[in-house]
């Protein structure tokens, strides 16, 4: 719903060294006489994203966007920008109006609309209907082919916050930081500093493998200049990469965990920017912040679930997996029941899933599995169904209450990832007394305690997975170890808390490191 008319803009808030040779990941902030302190000044941040679970998501992207910037909105005034596909313009809360960019080479000018949340978080919405009213994800059609325009589509995105963040197009609220994140938003910190700006800038990594590489010809419409075509720059093997650019150009860059924060600087992760990362974090300017997980996901209260369980409460929990098998038509069984709850595609290991599930049956377990991905991962989950009829049900899709009904009544995850940044799935499961059974990387490795909250391995191969089910078809026989192992799982302090102050000191120290830098 967009109102028609220019509306006046109302203000809802009053926003009243490097060097560690062995570089420290673990949110590593090194700001002498900069720390966050209560009751000091709220900043005004611009979170940039092309997705937010509110309104539209495609994995844990859209949840973190959602649920990072309400969190920090304790101590500073966050608000959000991003492109108006139709979730965002036909959703309930109205739009207003409150700004106007123009054009630049062949990115066209556009409108800002806000969005109030009924919880307070101001959105504002990149309005230009001829790069993102189209019915699809936010990256491309149906069938999954991306958006052959993408690179103007997050061109403009980036260029939306960059005229934001120097009080251009009557917003009338300009950030003292820009938080990017990932490389839909990554041309946000290089068009700031192209322009001169002062404003500092923090990207954030939640995946690496996805990098928005264009061609170098495309620099003139883009209104790319030619001296970014380095190697310090956005050049990447000839190329144009967003993804090198919220790199390159923004004052600091964290990922969501600090294990993956370590990974990304070694050739098996660095998807070709190890060295760039590498030579960063030696400048102490990269670390990882670990994401949390909201209050939402309480299984004593969530609406979505249609039987509540605490802990200790397994007959509740019995309910939920009853549910569930009637869900995905699978038999009635006392044997494990496993959940996978995944975007299906390369990086989730799925195919070490297809080698995994004739043992899982064997064995007396069950796999449901949800989701939606690469059209081929999608017909393999779907012939592995129909090789075992009432063993393995699927659904070819995603919905929220599907995914919490899973967590809630599977005994098992299957997480088995290639890499995983941070990983929300497996927090989710723990919360619903779900173990997880994932690799050893990245955030897993950090969330997971193997043997206690859920069961990890450390190779990418069959085996190597085979060995962790084992592990967990024998808890799932000994119920009092079972049991427990639910509890600890359950009580885990996932939550924003632990992100928020090591966020909130980083945003404080990179705008007052702006601020020394201006004098
Ligand atoms: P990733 O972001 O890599 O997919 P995460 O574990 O961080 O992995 O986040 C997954 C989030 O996305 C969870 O909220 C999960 O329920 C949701 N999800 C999983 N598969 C899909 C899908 N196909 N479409 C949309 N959301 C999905
Ligand atoms: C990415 C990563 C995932 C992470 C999520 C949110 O999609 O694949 O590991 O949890 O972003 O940060």
């Amino acid at each position: 719903m967009i109102s028609a008319a220019v509306e006046p803009h109302v203000e809802l808030f009053n926003p009243n060294t490097r060097e560690p040779q062995v570089p420290d990941f673990a949110t590593t902030v090194k700001a002498p006489g900069t720390q966050h302190r209560p009751g000091s000044q709220k900043r005004k941040v611009l979170f940039v994203t092309s997705e937010i679970a509110d309104l539209v998501k495609t994995g844990g992207l859209g949840d973190v966007s959602s649920a990072l910037p309400k969190a920090m909105r304790q101590l500073h005034d966050v608000r959000v920008l991003i492109p108006g596909y139709p979730q965002v313009l036909d959703s309930d809360s109205p739009i207003h109006i409150v700004g106007e960019l123009p054009g630049h080479a062949a990115l066209p000018a556009c409108k800002i609309g806000r969005m109030d949340l009924t919880d307070g978080l101001v959105i504002y919405v990149l309005i230009c209907p001829e790069l993102y009213q189209r019915e699809g994800t936010p990256y491309g059609a149906n069938n999954g082919r991306d958006w052959p325009d993408n690179h103007i589509r997050f061109a403009r995105l980036g260029l939306a916050a960059a005229e934001i963040a120097a009080g251009e197009g009557m917003v009338h609220w300009t950030p003292e930081l820009v938080h990017a994140h990932d490389w839909p938003a990554g041309l946000a910190p290089a068009y700031m500093h192209w322009r001169g700006l002062s404003t500092p800038t923090l990207f954030t990594i939640h995946n690496l493998a996805y990098q928005g590489v264009y061609s170098r010809g495309s620099c003139p419409e883009l209104a790319i200049p030619a001296h970014a075509l380095q190697q310090e720059g956005m050049e990447f093997y000839g190329k144009l990469s967003y993804l090198k650019a919220g790199l390159a150009y923004s004052s600091h860059i964290t990922t969501v965990s600090a294990t993956y924060a370590q990974e990304i600087t070694t050739p098996d992760f660095g998807c070709g920017l190890d060295g760039f990362l590498g030579s960063k974090a030696q400048q102490g300017l990269l670390s990882g912040i670990p994401n949390g997980i909201d209050e939402s996901w309480d299984s004593a209260t969530d609406k979505h679930l249609v039987h509540n369980f605490s802990i200790n409460d397994w007959e509740g929990k019995a309910r939920n997996a009853q549910q569930v098998r009637e869900l995905f038509e699978l038999e009635p069984s006392s044997g494990p029941l496993f959940a996978v709850v995944s975007r299906l595609v390369y990086q989730k290991g799925l195919d070490l899933t297809l080698g995994v599930a004739e043992y899982i049956v064997n064995q007396g377990g069950q796999i449901a599995i949800i989701g939606r991905g690469e059209p081929e991962e999608e017909q393999a989950m779907r012939d592995l169904a129909l090789r075992h009829p009432g063993k393995i049900g699927v659904r070819i899709g995603f919905n929220e209450t599907d995914a919490r009904r899973m967590f809630a009544g599977s005994d098992f995850l299957l997480m088995p990832s290639r890499y995983e940044p941070c990983g929300l799935s497996q927090m989710y499961a723990q919360r619903f007394g779900s173990l997880p059974v994932a690799r050893n990387t990245g955030g897993l490795a950090d969330t997971i305690e193997n043997g206690v909250t859920g069961f990890l391995f450390d190779e990418s191969t069959v085996d190597s997975y085979r060995e962790a089910l084992s592990r967990a078809f024998y808890v799932h026989a000994k119920k009092d170890l079972l049991n427990a192992m639910r509890c600890l799982s359950m009580t885990q302090p996932f939550n924003w808390c632990q992100a928020v102050e090591p966020y909130a000191r980083l945003y404080e120290e990179l705008v007052q490191q702006a601020q020394y830098a201006r004098y």
